[in-house]
C-alpha cells in the first residue's frame, strides 16, 4: 500500500513560528506512522515563492525575489531537519520542474474554456494576495487577517467555478472522508458555496513575480492556480518522467491550516475535476495555536519560535506539545505555564518516570534479565493485557479519524495504567515475599508495554521511543514492528540496560514559565 501526504508550501515571507510548523510536524507523524505499518509512505513540503508579497519582502531586504525565496528556502530546510521531518521532496514553485508545468496546466483551462478573459474590480488584500468582494471585508478590512485592503481594477482572467459548483457538492456528499472534520465541510457549503459560488479571478498584471501566462505574458498566473498544483507537479505530472505520479496519486491525506481551508475544499477539488484527476482522499484541515492574547504576531510581541523551545526543552517535547494540545475543532492555545506542565506531567511524571521505575526493577530484581513470559496470565495481568489491548484499539480509532491529541491521549492512558499497574501489583513486596513467578510476570509484563508505548509513540517522537526501547534492550527490529502491538511472548534473552537514564528531567516549573516568557518578549 502507498501513503502520500503533503503539507501546504510555505510563504517563505519570514521565520515560521511554533504554530506554522505544526502542519508540518503533523505531517511528518503520519508519514511516519503509516511507514512503521508498513506501507510505501511519501511526504511533500516545500514553498510557495511567488506574488507580490515576496517581492516587496526581497525589495525591503535589498534583494532580488531570487536571491530573497533561495535564502529563504534553504533556513526551511534547515528549519525542518532540526525538526527531523523526513519528507521525499521539497518543491520549491520557482523550480523549473513546477513553472513549466504550471502553464501548460494554464493553458489546457484556456482551451477547454474553463477559463476566460474579463476585468476585475475588487478590494485586494496584499498580504493575502487575495481579493474580497465589498460584503466579505469585515469593518472594511481584510477578512483573513484584518488588514487594509486597496480597490483595484484590472484586465484579468478567470476561471469558471459555477460549472463545477454542483459536481462539487455532489462530490462532499458521496464522499464523506473527503473532509475532516467534517464540520468544515458545512462552513464551506454555507459560507462559500450556497451563497453563490464566484468566478476565481487567476491572473494579475499589477507585478512581476510569478508565472507568466504563455500566451499573453502580460499576465502572471495567480499565486493559488501556481500554488496548489504543486501537489502534482512534484511527482511528476504532465512531463514525460512521471512515475512518482502514477504511483502516488491520488494522494491519501493533504494537512492544511483552516485559514486556507476554502482555497483546499473548493478550487483545489475544482482544477482536479478540470484536469480530469482523482480527488484526494482526504484533506485534514486543523486548527490554529494560538497565545492567550490571541493570535501570534511579532507586533504584539508574543510570538514564539520552534528552534527556541527546542534548543532548551529537545525536540520530542515541542513536537509532543504541539500534536497534544490541538482540539479537532478548537484553536490550541500555546502558554509557558502550559508548555511546562505538559513536560513535566506527560513526560516526566508519567512516561519517563515509568521507565526508569521499571528499569532500576528489573536490575535490581532479576540482574537486568529480562524474564521470560509464563504464558499463563494471572488474574491481574491478564486484565492489563486486555487494558493495554483496548488501548491500541481506541488509538487506531481515533488516529484513524485523524484525531490525533486523542489519539496521543490514549497512549498517555496505557501509560498512566501501567504506572498504576506497578503501585498495584507492588513489585516490592512480591521481592519481599520471594513470589519469584509472580514479579517475572509483572517484569515481563512491564516491559512488554514500555516496548508497545515506545512504537506507539515512534511516529510523533522518534527520538523518545528510539531511547526507550536502546534502555529496555530492544534492538532487533522485528520486535519494533506495528503488528507486533499485541503480540506477547516475544522478549527472550532480552537485558536492560544497567543504570537507567531518565528521557526528561523535571523541570522548576517557575524558573522555565520566566524563561519561556522571557523568549517571546525578544
Ligand atoms: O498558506 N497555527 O502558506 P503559509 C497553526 N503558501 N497553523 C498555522 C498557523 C498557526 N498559528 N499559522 C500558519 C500558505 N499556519 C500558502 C499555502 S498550499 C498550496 C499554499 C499554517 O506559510 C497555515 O494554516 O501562510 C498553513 O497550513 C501553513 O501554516 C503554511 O502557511
Ligand atoms: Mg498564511
Amino acid at each position: 500500500m502507498k501513503f502520500y501526504v503533503t503539507t501546504p508550501i510555505y510563504y517563505p515571507s519570514g521565520k515560521f513560528h511554533i504554530g506554522t510548523a505544526y502542519t508540518t510536524v503533523l505531517a511528518d507523524s503520519m508519514k511516519r506512522l503509516h511507514a512503521l505499518k508498513g506501507e510505501d509512505a511519501y511526504m511533500l513540503t516545500g514553498t510557495d515563492e511567488h506574488g507580490q508579497k515576496i517581492e516587496e519582502k526581497a525589495k525591503e531586504q535589498g534583494k532580488t525575489p531570487k536571491q530573497y525565496v533561495d535564502d529563504m528556502a534553504a533556513y526551511a530546510k534547515e528549519l525542518w531537519k532540526k525538526m527531523k521531518i523526513d519528507y521525499d521532496d521539497f518543491i520549491r514553485t520557482t523550480d523549473d520542474r513546477h513553472v513549466k508545468v504550471v502553464q501548460k496546466i494554464f493553458d489546457k483551462f484556456m482551451e477547454q474554456g474553463d477559463i476566460y478573459k474579463g476585468e476585475y474590480e475588487g478590494w485586494y488584500c496584499v498580504p493575502c494576495e487575495s481579493y474580497f468582494t465589498e460584503t466579505q471585508l469585515v469593518d472594511g478590512k481584510c477578512p483573513d487577517c484584518g488588514r487594509k485592503v486597496k480597490l483595484m481594477k484590472e484586465e484579468a482572467y478567470f476561471f469558471n467555478m459555477k460549472k463545477y459548483e454542483n459536481r462539487l457538492l455532489k462530490y462532499y456528499e458521496e464522499n464523506p472522508d473527503f473532509i475532516k472534520p467534517e464540520f468544515r465541510k458545512n462552513e464551506m457549503i454555507n459560507n462559500f458555496i450556497k451563497p453563490g459560488l464566484e468566478d476565481l479571478c487567476v491572473t494579475r498584471t499589477t507585478f512581476d513575480w510569478g508565472i507568466k501566462v504563455l500566451k499573453d505574458p502580460k499576465h502572471v498566473i495567480y499565486v493559488w492556480v501556481d500554488a496548489l498544483t504543486n501537489y502534482l507537479t512534484a511527482l511528476g505530472y504532465g512531463t514525460d518522467n512521471d512515475e512518482l505520479f502514477k504511483k502516488y496519486w491520488p494522494a491519501d491525506l493533504q494537512i492544511v491550516g483552516k485559514d486556507i481551508a476554502r482555497f483546499h475544499l473548493i478550487y483545489w477539488p475544482i482544477f482536479l475535476m478540470a484536469l480530469d484527476l482523482s480527488l484526494p482522499k482526504t484533506i485534514l484541515v486543523h486548527n490554529w495555536v494560538t497565545m492567550k492574547d490571541g493570535k501570534m504576531s511579532k507586533s504584539k510581541g508574543n510570538v514564539i519560535y520552534p528552534e527556541q523551545l527546542i534548543e532548551r526543552y529537545g525536540l520530542d517535547s515541542v513536537r509532543y506539545f504541539l500534536l497534544r494540545e490541538m482540539p479537532v475543532s478548537q484553536d490550541a492555545i500555546f502558554s509557558p505555564e502550559s508548555f511546562v506542565e505538559r513536560y513535566n506531567f506527560d513526560l516526566c511524571n508519567d512516561l519517563s518516570n515509568l521507565l526508569n521505575r521499571t528499569v532500576s526493577m528489573v536490575n535490581k530484581y532479576f540482574e537486568g534479565n529480562i524474564p521470560e513470559y509464563n504464558g499463563t496470565p494471572n488474574e491481574v495481568d491478564k486484565e492489563f493485557e486486555e487494558f493495554s489491548s483496548k488501548q491500541i484499539d481506541l488509538f487506531e480509532e481515533k488516529i484513524g479519524n485523524l484525531e490525533i491529541a486523542n489519539a496521543l491521549q490514549e497512549i498517555w492512558t496505557l501509560i498512566s495504567r501501567t504506572n498504576k499497574y506497578i503501585d498495584e501489583t507492588m513489585p516490592w513486596s512480591l521481592a519481599k515475599e520471594d513470589n519469584k513467578e509472580k514479579l517475572k510476570s509483572v517484569m515481563y509484563h512491564l516491559i512488554e508495554n514500555l516496548r508497545k508505548i515506545a512504537i506507539l509513540i515512534k511516529p510523533f517522537m522518534n527520538d523518545t521511543s528510539e531511547n526507550i526501547l536502546r534502555q529496555i534492550g530492544i534492538e532487533d527490529e522485528t520486535l519494533i514492528k506495528w503488528k507486533t502491538l499485541k503480540e506477547y511472548d516475544k522478549l527472550k534473552g532480552i537485558k536492560v540496560i544497567e543504570k537507567g537514564q531518565p528521557i526528561f528531567m523535571r523541570l522548576n516549573t517557575e524558573e522555565e514559565i520566566e524563561y519561556i516568557k522571557n523568549l517571546m518578549k525578544k
